[in-house]
């Protein structure tokens, strides 16, 4: 049916108020990354890490140990957060600290900005726990040691780090996910409710600090050959009553769970971490890095 005169106005009208709107948005914009001039000058912003600061926490092992290592590699300041004592050569600083003490997390992420005058470029939050359960058997005491980690932790560094970043209008912060921010799996409510948790908290504070110049980001993982991945087969293995054989048998079965038949490596998370925390344009995007798991 062809529109009418009226519906074209008002359709014109609509049209007008936005762009007004996004005219207003852009005019109070305050100081945000510029788009790179081309395209060989974001490989080079890619590679270059020189001089920037980067908390990481979980570096311990897996794959916030790659991250803190490939952004050592590339040049950063880097300061390194675990719960475990974190071996990283190349580092500016150490600190063992629970993630899910929020007073203790908080304290040693601003002495961190502190001892680095303020400034902070990159949070990256891989400190994470996993379970395996059916929920009528989950006691309340394992809920509050999945969300303290795997969701205070990340909303509380977020929220230490955001004085500093905001003060500087600059700064990326990269959450960790899961194949399970998108899609759920039998005997993983309460990790899946964790990692959904992390992805509404990535979208959320994207919107609303996109317009100070944080950036606010997910990797999402698909299954990578970490301690956490080892651990979750053993247990699964032992529940099922079975051998180191099952555990192989599991291995492999979790191989050929996506289309490309293998383990994701923790230096390919680290690798897409780098990439996102340095692309201006980007803000609350769930980055899936899991073989094509979760497009099937
Ligand atoms: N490995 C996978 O297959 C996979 C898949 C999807 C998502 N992930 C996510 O990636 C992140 C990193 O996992 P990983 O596989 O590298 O695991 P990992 O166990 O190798 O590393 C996790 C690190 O977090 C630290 N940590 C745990 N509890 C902590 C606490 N309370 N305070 C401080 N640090 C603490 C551990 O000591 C460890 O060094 C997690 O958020 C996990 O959920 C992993």
């Amino acid at each position: 049916m062809e529109p009418t005169m009226a519906a074209v106005a008002r359709a014109a009208a609509a049209f007008a108020r936005r762009r007004t709107h996004v005219a207003a948005r852009a005019a109070s914009t305050v100081s945000i990354a510029p788009p790179p001039k081309d395209a060989r000058e974001s490989l080079q912003a890619l590679a270059q890490l020189r001089g920037e600061v980067a908390l990481v926490t979980g570096a311990a092992t897996g794959i916030g140990r790659a991250v803190a290592q490939l952004f050592v590699e590339a040049g950063a300041r880097v300061h390194a957060f675990d719960l475990a004592p974190c071996e990283l050569p190349g580092a500016a600083s150490t600190v063992r600290v629970d993630v899910s003490d929020v007073p203790a997390l908080t304290a040693a992420l601003r002495s961190a900005i502190d001892a680095e005058r303020g400034r902070v470029d990159h949070l990256v939050c891989s400190a994470g726990l996993w379970t395996f359960g059916d929920v009528d058997e989950t006691t309340e005491a394992e809920f509050d040691r999945l969300i303290g980690v795997n969701v205070k932790g990340s909303f509380f560094a977020l929220a230490a780090v955001l004085p500093a970043m905001k003060a500087q209008r600059r700064g990326s912060v990269v959450i960790v996910g899961s194949d399970q921010s998108f899609v759920g799996k039998p005997g993983q409510s309460l990790y899946g409710l964790t990692k959904g948790a992390t992805a509404q908290l990535v979208k959320s504070t994207a919107a609303q600090y996109a317009q100070l110049g944080v950036r606010v980001n997910a990797v999402c993982p698909g299954t990578i050959d970490t301690p956490l991945m080892r651990g979750a087969v053993r247990q699964i293995a032992r529940m099922k009553g079975q051998s180191a054989e099952g555990e192989e048998d599991l291995v492999t079965w979790l191989k050929t769970a996506q289309p490309m038949p293998r383990l994701g490596e923790p230096e390919e998370i680290a690798l897409a971490i780098a990439m996102v925390s340095k692309v201006p344009f980007m803000t609350g995007a769930l980055v899936a890095v899991d073989g094509g798991y979760t497009c099937q």
